[in-house]
């Protein structure tokens, strides 16, 4: 099989690494939006879904892949593994038969955190994994120890030197044993990491208090058409009953539920109705909820499609929590539509500990937010105004781009580089529905200026 640059839609990957930084979107804000968008694939589901290729001896495809910097960083660990990837009209194909080693780069793990995410399938498929721990970001600390408690409760022998976790499985032919872990906190990552390793392991795990995303539910359906068997994946009890291995799957990504908030926050910041597919509208539900609440109808037109109209925007107040909770990967956004909200509205961010940067930006950008801990206190006002801003994390650049379609003025969002981690092609997707922006890449001749 051939073995190409897994993004052949875009140049991101030829791009060097500080030209995406020094990239700056210009945004004219004030422009009504309309029309239909294409909702890619999850990005979270993608992430965990290749990982998960792993486990399988025989080549795997999945469709609906989004075409993402982070997804193609996972490419590279992957490849750096020994794992051959094809990548075809948004459809992956991955050939795990022969892994080369059970060592993954620092320099690609730093990169991306849910790369750590290879320590499960390679633990359970080779019986010995090198992993980088995968430190800290922007938005938390992000420790790994639920999944190091939870791979030593299989079994493995796990031990951290010099900033690598060392994984082994010893005796039993390799092979981790099934056992009942609870997990002091639903961390998505950690309850990914133990189900795969779970699928091979000898006899039954309980994985409880599992967190209960939906792309949790994704990654067990992939694993189950390659012929794990899981079940309660979804729900708060996950019960995997080992198989001695995995075969061939050919398998669709679920659609992004952050991609589709943040363009349902699109309709409603610029006050345009939009329509959206294809979405699955019960992994939207806190999401939707909440819009709703701030004034905005929301339609099913088809199971798979959403109709936004915007009405008039009345604070709310949000918690971020695990699934089914609000998102913390919707904060950001629902900040920055909060802004230009009637009244006085919370936020309080529960997940990370980090993740209220963009405050300052919303900020510079006239937005009346005040920060006492992890609440941020959000008193509406009638607009914005636009103003250079810098991007500190994914979500909280899709904020500034969403509060710079409102602003009066133009926008220059800096720090693109976060923003392509996870949005497949937002600023292209927005102009084709009549946003004015433009991405400006810097040269010697026409350095970016803000
Ligand atoms: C995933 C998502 C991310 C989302 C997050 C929460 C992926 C690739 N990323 O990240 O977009 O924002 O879920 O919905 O799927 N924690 C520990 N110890 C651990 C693991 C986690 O203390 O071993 C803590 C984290 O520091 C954080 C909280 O648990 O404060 C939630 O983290 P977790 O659910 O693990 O998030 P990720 O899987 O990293």
């Amino acid at each position: 099989m051939k073995d190409t640059a897994i993004s052949p839609q875009t140049n991101l990957s030829n791009a060097p690494a500080d030209e995406e930084e020094l990239s700056a979107l210009h945004i004219w804000g004030g422009h009504p939006l309309s029309g239909e968008v294409t909702i890619s694939g999850a990005k979270n589901s993608a992430l965990a879904l290749m990982a998960g290729a792993i486990l399988c001896p025989q080549q795997c495809r999945l469709r609906n892949l989004p075409d993402l910097v982070d997804i193609q960083r996972m490419g590279d660990v992957l490849k750096a593994l020994g794992v051959k990837l094809h990548c075809e009209a948004a459809a992956l194909t991955l050939d795990a038969s022969s892994l080369s080693t059970s060592k993954a780069p620092y320099d690609l793990v730093s990169q991306l955190r849910a790369s750590f995410f290879v320590i499960g399938p390679l633990l359970a498929r080779q019986g010995v994994a090198r992993v980088p721990l995968p430190g800290g970001c922007a938005i938390g600390a992000r420790p790994v120890d639920l999944h190091v408690r939870g791979l030593q409760a299989l079994g493995a022998e796990v031990r951290i030197e010099h900033g690598i976790v060392h994984a082994d499985v010893k005796g039993r032919d390799g092979r981790l044993r099934g056992a009942k872990i609870y997990l002091d906190y639903p961390s998505v990552g950690a309850t990914e990491t133990l189900m795969m390793a779970a699928t091979l392991a000898d006899g039954e795990t309980i994985i409880e208090n599992a967190a209960q995303e939906p792309e949790v539910a994704d990654l067990a359906n992939f694993c189950r058409a390659m012929g794990a068997k899981i079940r309660g994946a979804g729900t708060n009890t996950i019960v995997v009953v080992g198989v001695p291995s995995l075969h061939t799957a050919d398998y669709s990504i679920i659609p992004d539920r952050i991609e589709a908030g943040t363009f349902l926050v699109a309709s409603a910041i610029a006050r345009s109705e939009l329509v959206l597919s294809p979405v699955i509208p019960d992994h939207l539900t806190p999401t939707l909820a909440k819009l709703r609440e701030m004034g905005i109808k929301i339609v099913a037109e088809g199971p798979q499609r959403l109709r936004a109209i915007p009405g008039e925007l009345r604070a709310t107040d949000i918690e971020t929590l695990p699934y089914p909770g609000f998102p913390t990967d919707m904060q950001a956004q629902f900040m920055a539509l909060m802004a230009i909200s009637e009244g006085v509205g919370t936020i309080t961010e529960t997940v990370f500990e980090n993740r209220l940067r963009h405050v300052a930006e919303l900020t510079r950008m006239g937005a009346d937010i005040r920060l006492k801990g992890q609440n941020a206190i959000v008193r509406g006002v009638p607009v914005l105004s636009g103003a250079p801003v810098l991007a500190t994390d994914l979500r909280a650049s899709a904020a500034l781009v969403l509060a710079g379609l409102a602003a009066e003025g133009k926008t220059v969002v800096k720090g693109l580089h976060h923003l392509d981690r996870g949005y497949d092609k937002l600023d292209v997707k927005l102009r084709q529905l009549g946003a004015q922006l433009e991405r400006v890449t810097p040269t010697a001749a026409n350095p970016v200026t803000v």
